[in-house]
Order: C-alpha cells, then sequence, then structure tokens
C-alpha cells in the first residue's frame, strides 16, 4: 500500500511534464501564428502597393501611351506631331512641377492657341492621376 501511494504522486509528476511539454508546443503554435500573421500583412501591403503600381501602369497605357510613348519618350507618331517632349530626359522633367503635371492630367493641356493638345483625363479618381504623375516622373532617366 505504502509503495503503490508513492507511485502516484511520480505518475502525476509525469503528467504534469506532459501537459508542460504541450504548453510549449502551444506557445510555439503562438510564435508561428504571429509570424505568419506578420508575414499575411506585409504580403497584404505588398500586394497593394502592386496592385496601384499596375493600376498606373494600366491606366498610363490605355490612356496616355499612344502619344507619350510606352517609356515616355513621346517618339510616337502623335508624339512627334505635337511635339511632345522626352520625359526621359531629366531636364525636361525639370522644366515642370507635380502640381502642373497632375493639372495637365486632370485638367488638359492646350497649346498656345488655345487649342486642345491633351484632353482631360477621363474616369480617373485623383489618387489616379497622383499615381500617374509619379510614373510620368519615373521615366527620367
Ligand atoms: C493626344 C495626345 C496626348 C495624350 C493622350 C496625353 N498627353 Fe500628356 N501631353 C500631350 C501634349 C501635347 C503635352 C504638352 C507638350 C509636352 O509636355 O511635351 C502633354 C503634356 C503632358 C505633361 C506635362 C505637363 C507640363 O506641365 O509640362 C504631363 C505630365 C502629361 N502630359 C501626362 C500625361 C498623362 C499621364 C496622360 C494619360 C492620362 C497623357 N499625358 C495623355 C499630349 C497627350
Amino acid at each position: 500500500m505504502g509503495m503503490q501511494q508513492s507511485s502516484a504522486p511520480i505518475e502525476t509528476i509525469s503528467v504534469v511534464n506532459g501537459d508542460h511539454t504541450g504548453t510549449t508546443v502551444i506557445k510555439n503554435q503562438k510564435t508561428i501564428m504571429k509570424k505568419l500573421l506578420i508575414l499575411g500583412c506585409s504580403l497584404l501591403a505588398a500586394a497593394a502597393l502592386t496592385a496601384s503600381a499596375t493600376d498606373a501602369r494600366e491606366n498610363y497605357e490605355k490612356a496616355c501611351a499612344k502619344c507619350h510613348g510606352k517609356e515616355g519618350k513621346g517618339d510616337t507618331k502623335m508624339g512627334q506631331k505635337l511635339g511632345i517632349r522626352d520625359y526621359t530626359d531629366a531636364k525636361v522633367q525639370a522644366g515642370f512641377t507635380d502640381d502642373a503635371a497632375f493639372k495637365a492630367v486632370k485638367e488638359g493641356v492646350k497649346d498656345k492657341d488655345g487649342k486642345t493638345v491633351m484632353k482631360a483625363a477621363e474616369g480617373l479618381s485623383d489618387d489616379d492621376m497622383k499615381a500617374l504623375v509619379s510614373l510620368v516622373r519615373g521615366f527620367k532617366k
């Protein structure tokens, strides 16, 4: 009987040890979950950034490239006809402000005779247009 009583506490200890191991596993899982969560969040942020960059690129190709050229050189038929400047040229980039560029996209551009040479962008939000200005800035070599 004495032997049985003394073996019972030993069993209890081993159960406690088992629990302890269990707790460690749970803690590790929490750490993993945390890491996954952080990873998930940064992936989401990256996806959001990529999405807006893609949108700007898409908008540019749809609404701007036929005049300004895919790389902003203005080396298209329309670009040559309208005398569009080369936006890969740092001097040309220095020749206008972000505000002016934004205004050009939003309100369009007229030549000195008052003839519209670039139409106001249609169906784009202010954020879309700001993204386009950044994209145009990015043409600078
Ligand atoms: C029909 C042709 C045409 C289209 C389409 C066009 N542009 Fe232009 N854009 C011009 C012309 C012409 C100018 C004035 C000459 C120049 O800046 O080289 C100009 C000027 C600009 C300028 C310079 C403004 C400044 O202050 O000097 C920016 C920036 C610009 N365009 C961006 C865009 C963006 C972004 C789009 C698409 C949403 C676009 N353009 C679509 C013809 C066009």
